[in-house]
């Protein structure tokens, strides 16, 4: 498994700033997707389209682009075009296959999202019903790890191991590679405030006060570390 290191710099503008991380990463997936034709697609988490944009540049625009999020604010916001079909529905829910309007596609993707599976098991099969060629890329527990081992927490979303043998139980043939960025701050105060906003772990949320002021302190980097799973899986 190959290590990338990406830096992104504290001078990086405001309003990219929360999202940088994650728009580098739909890029990146978009990239490693093979040229061809696909005419069903189904993007998982698809939030404010990062995945259409990149796909649209990398592909042919598909005959039917599903684009599934829970939060309807995200699909507001999505790309709208006459190939698309906007779905909100949550993967985590029992049925939500029932809410897609199609049972098979060619390619299923997903980006920055499935680290919030509360099941992953229950998540993945389900995914894996639906299409023989799965892309994806999904934040690790090495995010922010620096962070969790000097406020002594865990992460609260999924290692690498975790993934890699979870989606190997669902697909015969995958390949992973893991990404490492980093995001530097003026302050240890700012990378709070960018956790907070960002949507890419929410463990540091329960911090105490005193963790708060401890972290604060002790903490050694003057950036944020994160770690993601690059997923390429067939059946
Ligand atoms: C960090 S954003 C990534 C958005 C987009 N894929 C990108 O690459 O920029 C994560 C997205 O996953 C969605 N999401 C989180 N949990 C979800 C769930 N259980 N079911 C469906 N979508 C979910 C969020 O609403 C959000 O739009």
């Amino acid at each position: 498994m190959s290590n990338v290191i990406q830096e992104f710099s504290r001078f990086a503008h405001q309003y990219d700033r929360y999202n940088v991380i994650q728009a580098q990463v739909a890029k990146t997936l978009a990239e490693r997707l093979p040229l061809g034709r696909y005419n069903t697609v189904l993007d998982i988490g698809c939030g404010s389209g990062e995945v259409f944009k990149n796909f649209q540049k990398k592909a042919l625009l598909p005959k039917h682009f599903i684009a599934l999020d829970s939060s309807k604010n995200m699909l507001d916001i999505h790309p709208e075009m006459k190939c698309i079909t906007k779905v909100c529905a949550d993967f985590n829910d029992k049925n939500f296959l029932d809410t897609l309007p199609l049972k098979h596609y060619d390619l299923l993707l997903s980006s920055s999202a499935l680290q919030w599976s509360e099941d992953l098991d229950f998540t993945l099969e389900e995914l894996s019903k639906l299409s023989n060629t799965f892309y994806a890329a999904i934040f690790t527990s090495g995010t922010f790890k620096t962070l969790h081992q000097v406020a002594n927490i865990n992460s609260p979303i999924y290692s690498a191991e975790t993934l890699q043998k979870t989606i190997s139980k669902y697909y015969s043939d995958v390949s992973f590679v893991l990404h490492h960025y980093t995001l530097a701050f003026d302050s240890v105060r700012e990378m709070f405030q960018y956790i907070k906003k960002s949507g890419v772990s929410s463990g540091e949320k329960k911090l105490s006060y005193g963790q708060t002021k401890y972290l604060m302190e002790n903490y050694p980097l003057e950036h944020l570390e994160f770690e993601v799973l690059f997923v390429e899986a067939r059946n």
